[in-house]
């Protein structure tokens, strides 16, 4: 039974919790796929989303997913709000607490920074991204994906390529595919793919190639350009012919692999706009299962009372 008053990191759940989530998530996928968009089960909360990093996806899919539920939604903005007069984040977040929401969605450069709020307000608190750290809800909505697709995440081979030592993704999708069965490769130059990753059912590889032969799943994440800058990789061009979602690339290994991105993607960086869109990628499948995930992630937080 669902015990969670906040969803602050995926490894505070257990596997059934994630399937507690998941059956949800299928139900309110199959209303929405009949055309009804509209459920009561919120309509006496409020949740508010704190964003101080920028974001499409997370954000909209969470104030679309409260709506869904009657939930009432206000977005904070940070750049007119009065943080900008000098407030500080405790009094902001006193402030917002005292106005009785019931959920705070938070995403924040500062590793922690949720969990941090969730020990000072009395609102259930959703960790939508905190630095390099974890992003919980991106988590559940790939493993949901997988499985909806495959039906199981058991034995699936999952390849996780890019960026891996700066990706909250990378480390929330491993956590929450090791307890649900899956295995996992990551993969990466080395500038970017921590030895310290390497445990029991997650290989590492530099070799993308080797990656792709291996998996039935590809992630590629986004290369954040800014490393170039930091000189971790040698130009962009470089990432992408070596690790490059391409078309060449996969053809190359016979079979059907399918290809996930969590977006926001690099066209021709780390995938090409032909793969993304291509019969075999499951990236607005993501998008969709998003919302039902995060409508089942909130009903269930909802259970669990102040
Ligand atoms: N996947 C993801 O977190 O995307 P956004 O940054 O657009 O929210």
């Amino acid at each position: 039974m669902w015990q969670h008053k906040h969803l602050l990191e995926i490894s505070h759940l257990s596997a059934q919790d994630i399937e507690d989530v998941f059956v949800l998530a299928e139900r309110f996928l199959n209303f929405m796929n009949r055309g009804v968009r509209k459920f009561p089960a919120l309509k006496d909360y409020s949740m508010v989303t704190l964003f101080f990093e920028p974001s499409t996806r997370t954000r909209i899919s969470f104030e679309l997913s409260a709506r869904n539920l009657s939930a009432n939604v206000i977005h904070f903005d940070t750049s007119s709000s009065s943080l900008q007069k000098g407030e500080t984040l405790y009094d902001t977040l006193k402030t917002l607490d005292a106005m009785g929401f019931d959920f705070m969605v938070v995403r924040h450069k500062w590793i922690g920074a949720p969990h941090w709020i969730a020990r000072n307000v009395s609102a259930r608190v959703i960790n939508a991204g905190d630095g390099t750290h974890a992003h919980p809800t991106q988590a559940l909505l790939d493993a949901f994906t997988i499985k909806y697709f495959l039906g199981t995440l058991q034995d699936v081979r999952i390849a996780i390529v890019g960026d891996i030592l700066h990706s909250r993704v990378a480390r929330s999708d491993t956590v929450a595919f090791l307890k649900l069965g899956a295995e996992v490769m990551l993969c990466g130059p080395p500038a970017l793919l921590p030895a310290q990753m390497k445990r029991e059912k997650v290989l590492l590889t530099y070799n993308i190639d080797e990656a792709l032969n291996w998996a039935d799943v590809v992630i590629a994440l986004r290369l954040q350009k800014e490393r170039q800058k930091q000189g971790l990789i040698p130009s962009l061009k470089a990432y992408n012919r070596d690790y490059g979602l391409t078309p060449e690339r996969l053809s190359k290994i016979g079979r059907k692999i399918w290809i996930m991105h969590p977006g926001p993607m690099n066209p021709g960086v780390e995938i090409e706009p032909v793969v993304a869109e291509s019969n075999v990628s499951w990236i607005l499948s993501q998008v969709k299962h998003g919302v039902a995930v995060r409508m089942a992630l909130l009903y269930l937080l909802a259970q669990v009372k102040n």
